[in-house]
């Protein structure tokens, strides 16, 4: 009989509770001032020993995710490779939940988790900051996907600060029947700030700063001032782009969330809320309303990704 040995690992969705954006930088990117908390929505990656690298998808979300060497899961099992002198065979396989250009870093989630599960599988016992700045040559977020919990992330969002949380939070996710691509709501951002005539570029925007009072709400639990402190700089920009977002964000409030915000560059919403039984009945009520197209419960924080072995029989499909 032949044993197959798997890793599997949950990578958890982020939300931004604060994303202040400053001017754009030589290398193409935004300074930003950007306070991540990592959530329960999540994809959860399996990685198994096999000839080549390959890719496979399933769960709800599978259909927007491509399924080859361009998914950034397998380009972090290449690079990991690259990097430790390996090939790499690995067969992937993603199981989608997160929202595909939701703005909630589900790509970067599936990178992560790839990183933290073939640092396992090949035993390599990689330490964090080594895991880390692979995650940064990845993508702005996977540093954070990494790391879970609640961080504060300066730079272009790769450098992070671990910050405390008083209390679980709690989440309605609300998706459109469409995805917003993160370059594209950027230059949007720049092209209004170009024609309103102010500054656009990183040495005339003063650099964002973290938002003392949502760190102290954070800290504190006190999910009455984080529901006030919640800003997104980018929300303006998105709902401009589809102001659909805008009726969205008014029906989750009508339905007693205590505040919306647009996630990351969007197009998911996200909503506090004050306890489970309040998510519930606002999941219900943005269903009702016809304003978005599915409506995930979530807490958080969470940890990042943890490796599970599993030990199956037969041969690697
Ligand atoms: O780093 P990542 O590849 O995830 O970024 C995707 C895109 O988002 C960048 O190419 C850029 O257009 C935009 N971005 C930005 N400033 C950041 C992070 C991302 O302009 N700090």
């Amino acid at each position: 009989m032949t044993y197959l040995r798997s890793i599997s690992v949950r990578a958890p969705a982020k939300v931004n509770l604060q994303l202040g954006v400053g001017g754009r930088r030589d290398d193409g990117y935004h300074e930003l001032a950007s306070v991540f908390l990592a959530v329960s929505l999540s994809d959860r990656i399996t990685l198994t020993a096999a000839e080549e690298l390959r890719v496979t998808v399933g769960g709800p979300r599978a259909a927007d995710v491509p399924a080859d060497a361009s998914n950034i899961a397998a380009r972090a099992v290449e690079l990991l490779a690259k990097r430790s002198g390996l090939h790499p065979g690995v067969h992937v396989h993603i199981d989608k939940h997160i929202p595909v250009q939701g703005g909630m870093a589900g790509g970067s989630a599936d990178a992560a988790g790839a990183l933290v599960g073939c640092d396992a599988l090949w035993n390599l016992g990689l330490g964090r900051p080594e895991l880390l700045s692979l995650a940064a040559e990845l993508g702005s977020d996977v540093p954070f996907s990494l790391v879970g919990g609640a961080a504060f992330g300066s730079g272009r969002g790769e450098r992070l600060t671990v910050l405390p949380v008083g209390a679980t939070t709690h989440w309605v996710f609300a998706t459109a029947g469409f995805g917003l691509s993160t370059p594209a709501v950027f230059a949007e951002q720049e092209r209004r700030r170009r024609s309103a005539g102010v500054p656009w570029t990183a040495d005339g925007v003063p650099s964002p700063l973290m938002s003392r009072k949502l760190v102290d709400a954070l800290a504190a639990g006190d999910t009455a001032s984080l529901a006030d402190a919640l800003g997104n700089d980018l929300e303006p920009v998105a709902t401009s782009m589809r102001p659909q977002l805008t009726a969205t964000l008014k029906s989750g409030t009508d339905a007693g969330a205590l505040a919306g915000i647009l996630c990351g560059s969007g197009a998911t919403i996200g909503f506090l809320v004050s306890d489970g039984h309040q998510a519930r009945t606002v999941a219900q009520k943005l269903l009702a309303s016809g304003t978005c197209t599915s409506a995930h419960i979530a807490a958080g924080p969470v940890p990042g990704p943890e490796p599970e072995e599993i030990i199956t029989t037969g041969e690697n499909g």
